[in-house]
């Protein structure tokens, strides 16, 4: 039996965030919008991956774990912000590799059973990875997988919230990572999204791109709730409606994700 029980793990270190991030408050908007985005973004994974575990039937105190794991996964992108006005790790730091100093050094997770802790730690460092890491236990990946599945499912509704709202002339930069907003679609990416895999981020050259890369994010899915909401919430739609229309090569991009979403979506 672990010293903290599931209920006071999620208790202990929701109000360790919100006490943490309160230090972030800024006087200037766009620090305290970007600060605000990141906020709402962990408190809706921890929504989302409430429900993806729920759908599997977690345990209760599995379920606390992950749900601290989604109170804490992108707890470096305050102190990223902070000193570096950016969320781009490549223009920055790696932000779950803050965020793994941040818990180490906070004392967060002091009177939290070492195994608990252990898989806590090593999912924030791995959460933003290219790939799942080779030579993880069992128990670890799956925990990671669900951190992933939820905190897709949150940034395909910022993504696509942002869109829709793309007309008002509030960009932010933060979320289009600075790219320049030109028709043009990347071979690299083309060809990845055409194979069922991944875009790399190094590969991005417009908007364009990150929006496609974003529509890949399908072939990333574990978790057959996961594929419901996404159909559910009709992401994959929203963000085919946010690019250029005519092009044949971004028609057949999304003929392939939603074929392959339909595949792996259960219908209720
Ligand atoms: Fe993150």
């Amino acid at each position: 039996m672990s010293a903290v029980t599931e209920q006071s793990l999620v208790s202990s270190v929701k109000a360790w965030f919100e006490d943490y991030i309160r230090r972030f408050s800024s006087d200037e908007s766009l620090v305290q919008r970007n600060m605000d985005l990141k906020a709402e973004h962990t408190r809706k994974v921890c929504e989302a991956i409430l429900d993806i575990g729920g759908s599997l039937g977690l345990s209760g105190e599995d379920l606390g774990l992950a749900e601290a794991s989604a109170l804490l996964h992108d707890i470096g992108r305050f102190e990223q912000f902070r000193q570096y006005r950016t969320f781009m790790d490549a223009r920055s730091e790696d932000h779950a590799a803050i965020g793994v100093k941040v818990i180490q050094g906070s004392g967060v997770l002091d009177g939290v059973e070492p195994a608990a802790a252990e898989i806590l730690v090593r999912v924030v460092a791995y959460h933003n990875r290219a790939a799942l890491p080779s030579g993880e236990n069992e128990r670890c990946l799956f925990f990671l997988k669900l951190l992933r599945d939820a905190d897709k499912v949150d940034i395909w509704r910022v993504v696509t919230e942002y869109y829709s709202n793309g007309g008002d002339g509030k960009r932010n930069q933060s979320i289009e990572l600075n790219l320049p907003d030109t028709d043009r679609i990347s071979d690299s990416v083309y060809e990845a999204l055409m194979n069922g895999k991944l875009v790399q981020m190094a590969d991005l050259r417009t908007l364009q791109d990150f929006k496609l890369l974003q529509i890949g994010w399908i072939y990333d899915v574990n978790f057959p709730r996961t594929f419901q909401i996404v159909r559910e919430m009709k992401y994959l739609e929203k963000i085919r409606g946010a690019l250029p229309q005519g092009s044949v090569r971004i028609a057949e991009i999304y003929g392939r994700a939603r074929g392959f979403l339909e595949l792996n979506a259960p219908s209720v």
